[in-house]
């Protein structure tokens, strides 16, 4: 913040840096932040929702992203989505109890031209099937055990 002068123009930029240090964005943060940047804490609190980037919420080790923007959503995207919350038991914006894996949503990926689109561990794969969805749940998960 003492960066961008304190400035209230630069909240994302401050929200961005500080997801990067602490991981996600609590309570605590979000009103620290409200109150150094002299912002409403609704407006910093509104900033944080609106933004599928940040998270109010630990994170898991691993994470998967399926795009549910209109490309995707026509080749079957909800369906990939599905298959990955009753394989991983836990709906979209959760993280498995086990703090292994954190599953999100998009709205469009920018690689509409490959749809359906899924993103795990910030590695965009196109041409998602519902073979391919569980096998790489099940490769990212067992990477991480021992
Ligand atoms: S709609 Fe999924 S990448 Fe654009």
């Amino acid at each position: 913040m003492k960066q961008h002068q304190y400035r209230p123009d630069a909240l994302i930029e401050v929200l961005h840096r500080a997801q990067k240090l602490f991981g996600y964005l609590d309570t605590n943060l979000l009103l620290h932040i409200a109150q150094r940047l002299k912002l409403p804490p609704s407006r910093v609190y509104g900033v944080a929702t609106f933004y599928h980037f940040f998270s109010l919420a630990p994170k898991g080790i691993h994470s998967c992203v399926v795009c549910l923007g209109t490309a995707c959503y026509v080749k079957q995207a909800a369906q990939l989505l599905s298959c990955l919350e009753n394989a991983t038991g836990i709906k979209a914006g959760e993280t498995t109890a086990d703090g292994q894996l954190s599953l999100m949503t998009a709205r469009c990926l920018g690689a509409c031209g490959i749809a359906p689109t899924v993103v795990f561990d910030e590695q965009l794969e196109g041409h998602q099937t519902l073979e391919r969805v569980t096998q790489r749940l099940k490769s990212c998960l067992s990477a991480s055990r021992p």
